[in-house]
């Protein structure tokens, strides 16, 4: 298969294998800053019921590691049968995890270094093509260990902004752009489009197949929701009027006193808010970050819309209305730059709205991809003809009415786990994840 936007050859082994070790050495960079940002206590603590102790995660990857690349593709022992169980997701919740019997840090670092020095073997030995094993095809299950570290290196990045106290994370702040002066929405034509993916090699089960889906036409917004925005909302007394709140989370506002996004607080006239253990002024330009699923929700309602359905989002992302093709992004096929979109932690915070006009969609919408995690109106749920793999706790045992998607990536993401296609879900009162969004509402089918 070659993508015929970019010529990349998805079905040339070597440059797959090349890829992939890219995106293991990457995340493996990314890990290493994670945890060497702060002292070794501070690895073992706790600081949040709702996260894990950073040193379950380090060796929770190598764990995942060891048991796809080394056991399941090579088909090798167990290194440390013993510690399986005190890795097992589904088997320990995150706030139990402290209390279990970890690997302290170091022994935790160099059991994710032996596993790892064994999986880069296993990569360039292992064939691509050809074996008719689904786990190995095009270097799947390198791929797919590659976004699992990645988006516990997301996970960790969290743990970061929820501990109280400096730590030694910089990034330089994303490039000032002038305010956006473009229209404010921008209209998608109703019509069929293709969602989800049967060709993009590494596409988690849940992204697959593609498949056809009649979109009516809807206005969305050309940037996600800025912080100026949600300040209005918030002054207009949107956390004390019901009218805008689902039942339940008004509910959960009023049960757990919430009156702002988190890691927000009113000093005199102004917002602040902490980021990353320093406080600062909330920018206005800024997409709004830190909201649950029922701020969204009740915003959108405040402000006479709603938010894009998951398959509206991905028309919006996907759908040139020139070819009728879905591209992989909405610039196109060809992999994100820092040109496109503001991924991998390149910066600690999200650009201004407006911002990338190089990874707009051919309809003009901006920063679908990168800045924030975009909540839509959408349950997670399985797309037709779904098969789960390599195993059902991937997607299966989370469809269903309890969690919420989200589409796009935020700056915490990096590239090989963040695509067009790709689904992340989360419940709807969550929100110390890097959450914004956009707000849509419904077009007349004569306006197309
Ligand atoms: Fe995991």
């Amino acid at each position: 298969m070659t993508d015929p936007g970019t010529g990349t050859t998805f079905d040339d082994p070597e440059a797959l294998r090349k890829r992939a070790l890219a995106a293991l050495l990457t995340a493996r960079e990314r890990t290493a800053l994670l945890t060497s940002c702060v002292e070794d206590p501070e690895l073992t603590a706790q600081h949040s019921p709702l996260m894990s102790p950073l040193v379950w995660d380090l060796a929770h990857i190598g764990n995942q590691e060891e048991l796809w690349l080394l056991r399941t593709v090579a088909g090798r022992d167990a290194l440390r049968p013993d510690i399986d169980g005190l890795y097992d997701a589904f088997e320990h919740p995150r706030a139990e995890r402290p209390s279990l019997p970890l690997l302290p840090p170091a022994e935790a670092r160099n059991y994710a270094a032996e596993v790892r020095g064994r999986a880069l073997d296993i990569l360039e030995s292992t064939a691509f093509e050809g074996t008719g094993a689904r786990l190995t095809e095009a270097g799947f299950a390198f791929g797919m260990i590659a976004q699992h570290e990645q988006q516990h290196d997301e996970t960790m990045l969290i743990t970061h902004q929820l501990r109280r106290g400096p730590v030694a994370l910089t990034a330089p702040d994303p490039m000032p752009v002038p305010a956006f002066t473009g229209p404010a929405e921008v209209l998608v034509p109703g019509g069929p489009f293709t969602m989800g993916t049967s060709t993009e090699p590494w596409a988690l089960d849940n992204e697959r197949p593609a498949h056809a889906r009649l979109v009516p036409p809807f206005f969305i917004d050309t940037t996600p929701v800025t912080n100026e925005a949600y300040q209005a909302f918030i002054a207009d007394g949107g956390y004390t009027d019901r009218r805008w709140w689902a039942p339940e989370g008004w509910a959960h506002i009023r049960e757990h006193s919430i009156d702002a996004p988190l890691f927000w607080r009113r000093d005199g006239g102004q917002w602040l808010r902490r980021r990353f253990g320093a406080t600062e002024v909330v920018p206005a330009d800024e997409p709004v970050l830190h909201v649950s699923w029922y701020e969204a929700d009740a915003y959108a309602r405040w402000a006479g819309r709603r938010l894009p359905s998951e398959a509206e989002w991905e028309k919006a992302a996907r759908h040139d209305p020139e070819t009728g093709r879905s591209t992989r992004y909405p610039w196109g096929d060809a992999d994100p730059t820092p040109e496109h979109a503001n991924l991998g932690q390149r910066h600690l915070r999200p650009a201004p709205a407006g911002s990338y006009p190089a990874g707009q969609s051919p309809l003009g919408v901006r920063q679908l991809i990168g800045d924030v995690w975009e909540w839509t109106s959408s349950e997670l749920l399985p797309y037709p003809g779904f098969h789960a793999f390599p195993y059902k706790e991937y997607s299966e045992v989370f469809f269903g009415s309890e969690h919420k998607v989200l589409r796009g990536g935020s700056f915490a993401v990096d590239a090989v786990a963040c695509r067009g296609t790709f689904r992340n879900w989360d419940y709807p009162v969550r929100r110390q994840i890097f959450s914004g969004f956009r707000t849509a509402r419904d077009a007349r089918p004569d306006s197309v």
